[in-house]
């Protein structure tokens, strides 16, 4: 298969699919206070659709896909779908961002249908801090959902959304679980998704969040993996995990970036960043995969050279990260 590769010379391999903008909870740094305005369900994509895009993404070089919200989990016939993806050929790798609320039930039925690793969001290990940044969530049923899938053998990174004054005094605490588990806990910068007033204070620069790491543990560089993403990873001697930290605001990974995003509502994005979206629904409603494949051609065509988000100013529209999947 040919590689899919973009006007400046960068491999495209890696779709994010979501498959709801619902989701159970209601994360302050995803959504603005009163809600969103949800995708009416008429114009949430079919599954049948959906897997059209994964097949054509697929037969255009994508190899891995990662499905997300919203929350995933919350959508009907997930499982179902999630072992159709499995097996499209050429598919390598199949993995999932869940805030975990719903894994204690559904890890098994997850690993059975073919998906490979998961990502869980868990921004606190306190009940309040974590009820706080949720604005509803259950942290006891977060914590379970992860013993559920640490039990089924799936590989999992912890992804912890840091804001000042918020949960970054945890960030000890997070990392710790990686002392004595086989997970990858992964220090994300909060990015200004809902564009609130004085986001820069919420920001915690990686540089920071590392230096303030090796206060407590040995930071051992680790070589980039394949699965490693944009995160740059460390291990501490003696641990079994290991730690990451993504640095979307105060250091862009948009020159090694090698993926695109596909919308509930079916439209294609280059960058979470940019405003411009191809409506795949239109090749989608009129049947042919030829238009299909022309329009993620041309989302491949359109990636942005870089993102348009530093400290000092913010450029791009308020948008929900739930309804396209962080
Ligand atoms: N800043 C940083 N990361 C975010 N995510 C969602 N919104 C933001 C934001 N504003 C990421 C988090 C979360 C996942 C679903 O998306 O990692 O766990
Ligand atoms: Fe839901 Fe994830 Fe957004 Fe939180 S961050 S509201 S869990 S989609």
């Amino acid at each position: 298969m040919m590689p899919l590769i973009d006007p400046i010379g960068r491999t495209i391999n890696y779709l994010r699919l979501s498959v709801t903008d619902r989701c159970n909870l209601r994360c302050t740094y995803c959504m603005p206070e009163a809600g969103i305005d949800k995708i009416a369900h008429g114009d949430i994509l079919s599954y049948e659709e959906l897997y059209r895009i994964a097949q054509a993404a697929v037969s255009m070089g994508i190899d891995k896909i990662r499905i997300t919200g919203g929350e995933p989990l919350v959508r009907k016939g997930i499982v179902h779908f999630l072992h159709q993806l499995s097996e499209i050929p050429g598919l390598e790798q199949l993995v999932l961002t869940t805030n975990g609320v719903l894994l204690e039930e559904m890890a098994a039925d997850l690993h059975a249908a073919g998906v490979q690793r998961l990502n869980i969001s868990l921004d606190s290990l306190n009940p309040k801090t974590f009820a706080h940044i949720s604005r509803c969530g259950d942290l006891e049923r977060v914590l379970a959902g992860i013993e559920a899938a640490k039990a089924c053998g799936f590989p999992i990174k912890l992804n912890m959304v840091v804001m000042r004054g918020i949960n970054d005094h945890e960030i000890v605490d997070l990392a710790a679980l990686a002392t004595t588990s086989a997970i990858t806990v992964r220090f994300i910068e909060y990015m200004p998704a809902i564009r609130e007033h004085n986001w820069q204070k919420l920001v915690v620069p990686g540089s920071e969040i590392l230096s303030r790491l090796a206060q407590h543990f040995t930071l051992v560089p680790v070589e980039q993996s394949e699965t490693a993403g944009p995160a740059r990873n460390f291990r501490i001697p003696g641990a079994i995990g290991t730690l990451g930290v993504i640095t979307p605001v105060s250091h862009d990974f948009c020159s090694e970036c090698n993926r695109i995003r596909v919308t509930a509502s079916g439209l294609a994005k280059g960058c979470l960043f940019s405003t411009s979206q191809v409506d795949l629904k239109l090749a989608l409603r009129n049947g042919s995969n030829m238009l299909l494949n022309q329009a993620l051609g041309s989302v491949v065509d359109t990636k942005p050279v870089r993102h348009q988000m530093n400290p000092e100013e913010c450029y791009h529209q308020a948008f929900s990260m739930s309804s396209i999947g962080g």
